[in-house]
């Protein structure tokens, strides 16, 4: 086991967990590396792809919707001018890549089956786990953007909801540059909504339309190396960056194979690659 009874009996409590020293540091750097290869080698010609939880016209955008069994770039809203150009550096405007590093990057495949992480999402009672999605967030400086108020079963909810979130600090995450916020115990609240497909691209479905009780977020100031555990079912955000330090993470969201994944939850993978475990 990795986790302790009282760790286990907190996650069960508060919906989340912080392990420090979980990762370490050069195995953060490796991840680093890699992700600036990739955005390296990424041509961004042709594509503004403005990624925003606020913004709904990403709703319609195919690029989005086609990345659940891809690599994919993603822009920060504010990287661009009014007329369109880049703002700062292609390396600096880009928001994350999502969402199947963790199949088709061997760096990111090798990283995120490494047993550690096998054991730990074993511990939380994923008994028959897929790694369902991945995202590298770079939460740029100056221009990261904000994520609003969200539970992950929104975007990927199953039957029985059997989800974890694994959050991977790969920098410092402090107030200052974006850290995530929790909202302890939050994940009794049940689930708000749903984000699904519609016949002209995606839309929220309205399950409970009262208030995030926000006055009760607590931010996570959290040091490189350190994985957040997130229940599926957990309020959290995080703030915009406008410090000058980036902020990185890694993002990894399992599911439990015994659990069905709705058919109308905006991720979909082609039938050629279905999920995989450890
Ligand atoms: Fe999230």
């Amino acid at each position: 086991m990795t986790l302790n009874p009282d760790q286990l009996a907190g996650y069960v409590r508060d919906g989340f967990l912080l392990l420090e020293n979980f990762v370490d540091k050069q195995a953060c750097d490796c991840l680093r590396a890699r992700a600036a290869e990739l955005v390296r080698d990424f041509d961004p010609r042709g594509l503004v792809s403005i990624f925003s939880t606020q913004e709904q016209s990403r709703t319609s955008d195919e690029y989005f919707l086609g990345s659940g069994d891809r690599i994919r770039f993603f822009f920060e809203e504010n990287a661009f001018h009014s007329d369109g150009t880049l703002g700062q550096s292609k390396e600096q405007s880009i928001n994350k890549i999502g969402h199947a590093l963790h199949d088709l990057d061997p760096v990111f495949d090798k990283f995120s089956r490494i047993p550690e992480i096998q054991q730990l999402v074993s511990d939380l009672g994923i008994d028959d786990p897929l790694l369902l999605q991945s995202m590298y967030i770079f939460k740029q400086p100056r221009i990261g953007g904000e994520v609003t108020c969200h539970q992950d079963a929104t975007f990927l909810y199953a039957e029985p909801l059997r989800l974890v979130g694994l959050w991977f600090a790969l920098e410092d995450a402090t107030i200052d540059n974006g850290c995530l916020w929790v909202m302890p115990g939050g994940h009794k609240l049940g689930l708000k909504s749903r984000f699904v497909r519609a016949e002209d691209g995606t839309r929220f479905e309205v399950i409970d339309d009262a208030q995030w009780p926000e006055g009760k977020l607590q931010p996570l100031e959290v040091k490189k190396g350190t994985v957040i555990v997130l229940h599926g079912l957990l309020p959290h955000l995080s703030r915009e960056n406008r410090s000058p330090r980036s902020r990185h993470a890694y993002t990894l969201h399992v599911i439990d194979a015994s659990a069905l994944y709705s058919k109308d939850n905006w991720l979909q993978r082609s039938e050629e690659m279905p999920l995989r475990g450890f």
